[in-house]
């Protein structure tokens, strides 16, 4: 099936409808565009994403923090301070929405903010960690938001655990192997999937961009909403061409669900 684009406000066609509604098992993978409705901003945008101003390697690799772990705990306390004072969008709601509609149905984030599980989301896989988790440079063992607050004058705070450790955000840097366990069931949600959707991410980071295409060789059939093409556009049978806090509402509403 060659792919269709459908803009923001087009009408939704009754074959994608007829084909969401028949299928048995549904994978979604999200990225940043999400929550970019929430206030929160995306890694790769031109002007205004978080790696057009920053350089990923100081602030999201094991090397970075070893060179001033002091800049890269307080580029993590800025960020856990947006994403505390962020809401879920009507995106994140009517994903929520989804998973409680269809019996299998698992939901596979790239995103740290936990803000599919505020909107009511159950049993999200992780891929990158969550941002408000904090744990052991060394042990990767958690730390208490109790010892965190005790030793707040010191940026970051140290390990509870071994001397030579800090605390540090329970998220994967680059350069760091995922959760295998996670990894493992992403992938064995989008090896069984019959549909896939994905929303808001540019496909740039493996291995999570890679699930699109274990689906797509499945013979999933693949759904993308994104105002922009992504890497992953050219593998999806019908590209949403715009904002998930509009698009997916609209579909939810379409199916009525
Ligand atoms: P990116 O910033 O790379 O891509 C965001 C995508 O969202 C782009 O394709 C945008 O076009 C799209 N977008 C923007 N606004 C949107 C909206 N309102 N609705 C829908 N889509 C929108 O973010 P990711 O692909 O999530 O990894 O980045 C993947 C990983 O790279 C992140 O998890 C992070 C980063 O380095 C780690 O930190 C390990």
């Amino acid at each position: 099936m060659s792919r269709r684009t459908i803009q923001a406000d087009a009408e939704l066609c009754p074959e994608l409808l007829d084909r969401w509604r028949a299928a048995r098992r549904i994978a979604v993978l999200t990225g940043a565009g999400v929550s970019a409705e929430s206030g929160i901003p995306t890694f790769r945008a031109a002007q205004t994403g978080l790696w057009a101003q920053h350089d990923p390697m100081q602030l999201a690799s094991p090397e970075g923090f070893a060179a001033d772990p002091t800049l890269v705990w307080d580029w993590y306390a800025w960020r856990r301070r947006l994403i505390a004072e962020a809401q879920p969008n009507p995106g994140h709601h009517a994903l929520a929405r989804l998973g409680e509609a269809h019996p299998a149905f698992t939901l596979i984030t790239q995103n740290v903010d936990g803000l599919h599980q505020r909107a009511g989301s159950r049993a999200v896989l992780e891929l990158h960690g969550n941002i408000t988790r904090t744990i052991c440079s060394k042990t990767r063992r958690p730390i208490s938001e109790d010892w965190l607050a005790r030793h707040a004058d010191s940026r970051p705070p140290p390990s509870p655990y071994v001397a030579d450790g800090l605390a540090r955000p329970d998220v994967v840097w680059f350069g760091e192997a995922l959760d295998a366990a996670v990894l493992d069931q992403a992938t064995r949600a989008v090896q069984a999937c019959d549909l896939m959707l994905i929303v808001g991410t540019a496909g740039a980071v493996h291995p999570a961009a890679g699930l699109a295409a274990v689906a797509h060789s499945a013979g999933a059939l693949l759904i993308e909403i994104n105002p922009e093409t992504s890497a992953l556009t050219r593998l999806a049978d019908w590209h949403l061409a715009g904002p998930s806090a509009h698009c997916l509402p609209r579909l939810v509403g379409a199916l009525g669900q």
